[in-house]
Order: structure tokens, then sequence, then C-alpha cells
């Protein structure tokens, strides 16, 4: 099996030029006051300027974190399209992100796919257009300790990760249990893409998967 690899350096202390942060999301939208709506109760975000045609959220000191833009009559994109996958935002800790679960839970934004990812515990969200977002904690302390785990037996046999139970894992954690028990790597049989849940990869994905896998086994 290979070696970790050395985490790089960031390319500024390499001496290159490069970004100092990722700024912000922007989503084209038809349906915007939803979307705009969405996204405040989703991340705690507030407007820093809205008009009829863009709206600038933030949940930090960034100006805006997210942006929606409104423009009419604009297709559906199907699932299983090549371009982003999801967008990802990180809590401090395995309580606030639960606490964010229980909170959308109680006005009805429920996640559609849980799974700890063996480096992130992980919550998958739909917004109203259908775009995936990920709410996440990190289950690792230090970079070097997830890229040891990347590069580890378990990673080899399951990269995709072991679907969890929200409420399962919210009362476990209120009755005091552990942020490592908690987000513990748990075994099991090798997964593949077909695995990944419907609403994921929409229906057209599985199809393709199947056809794929019949293509192989014929050769
Ligand atoms: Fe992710």
């Amino acid at each position: 099996m290979a070696e970790p690899n050395a985490l790089p350096a960031p390319a500024r202390e390499r001496g290159r030029i490069a970004p100092v942060k990722l700024a912000h999301v922007v989503m084209r939208t038809s349906r915007y006051r939803k979307m705009v709506d969405w996204y405040k109760e989703v991340l705690e975000a507030e407007s820093t300027y809205d008009n009829p045609m863009i709206t600038f959220l933030t949940y930090d000191e960034e100006h805006h974190r997210i942006a929606i833009a409104n423009m009419p009559a604009l297709l559906p994109r199907p699932r299983f399209m090549a371009g982003v996958e999801h967008v990802a935002f990180t809590y401090p800790t395995l309580g606030d992100l639960l606490a964010t679960f229980r909170r959308l839970a109680g006005v009805g934004i429920e996640p559609y796919w849980c799974i700890n990812h063996g480096g992130t515990t992980s919550m998958y969200y739909a917004d109203p257009d259908g775009n995936q977002v990920e709410l996440q904690v990190d289950n690792f302390e230090r970079a070097e300790d997830l890229n040891e785990f990347l590069y580890g037996p378990a990673f080899q046999t399951n990269q995709i990760g072991v679907d969890f139970d929200p409420l399962d894992l919210s009362r476990r954690h209120e009755a005091g249990e552990s942020h490592a028990q908690l987000v513990r790597w748990i075994e099991i049989a090798p997964r593949g893409p077909e695995t990944i849940p419907t609403a994921h990869l929409g229906r057209l994905h599985g199809l393709l998967v199947r056809i794929a896998s019949r293509r192989r086994t014929r050769r």
C-alpha cells in the first residue's frame, strides 16, 4: 500500500502567488425567494445586500459566502450531470452539527443522506433547486491523521463511508458519548458507487451504473 503523501505546504508558503481563500458560491435560480430563505435558514445567514435580482448572504466575516441570482425561466438541472457535485460547510463540533440537524428538522428541512465518510461526519441536504449541500464536521483534528486514514486499509475497501441514523447519533451525543466514539469508523463490506442513494445522484445514475457493470461482467 502507498505511503501517506506528505501534506503540501500552503502555496503562499511555497512562494507562490495563490488565492487566500475560497470566497463564495453563486447560485442562479428561478425560485429566488425560496432559495434565499432556504440558505438563510440552513446556514443561519443574513443578507448583506439584496434587490430583486441578487442577494448576498453571509454567516461569518466574509461580505458574502453565498449569492443567489434571480433569473427567470431556467431549466431544472438533471441529476448526474458533470459539474459541481456539492458544496460543503464545516461546523466546529459534532454538537453544533447535530444542533443544526435538530433545528432544521424542526422547520421541515431534513437531510436526505447521512454518512460517515471516514474523514468527515456528513449530512446532505437538497436546496429548493436540488443542489446538494453537505453540512459536516471533521472526524480528525489534524490533516495528517486524515491523510493516514485515507492511505489505510479501511478506506481502500470502502471509499464512500458508513451511513448513520442522525436521530440515533443525536441521542447518543446527548447521552454524553465522546466525539471519538460517535465518529468511529465501522468496518463494513466494500461499497461501490451503486450504493450511493438515488436521492444523491438521481435515477439515471443507477441505470448507468447497472449498464456499466453488465458490460464489465460480459467482458
Ligand atoms: Fe464533501
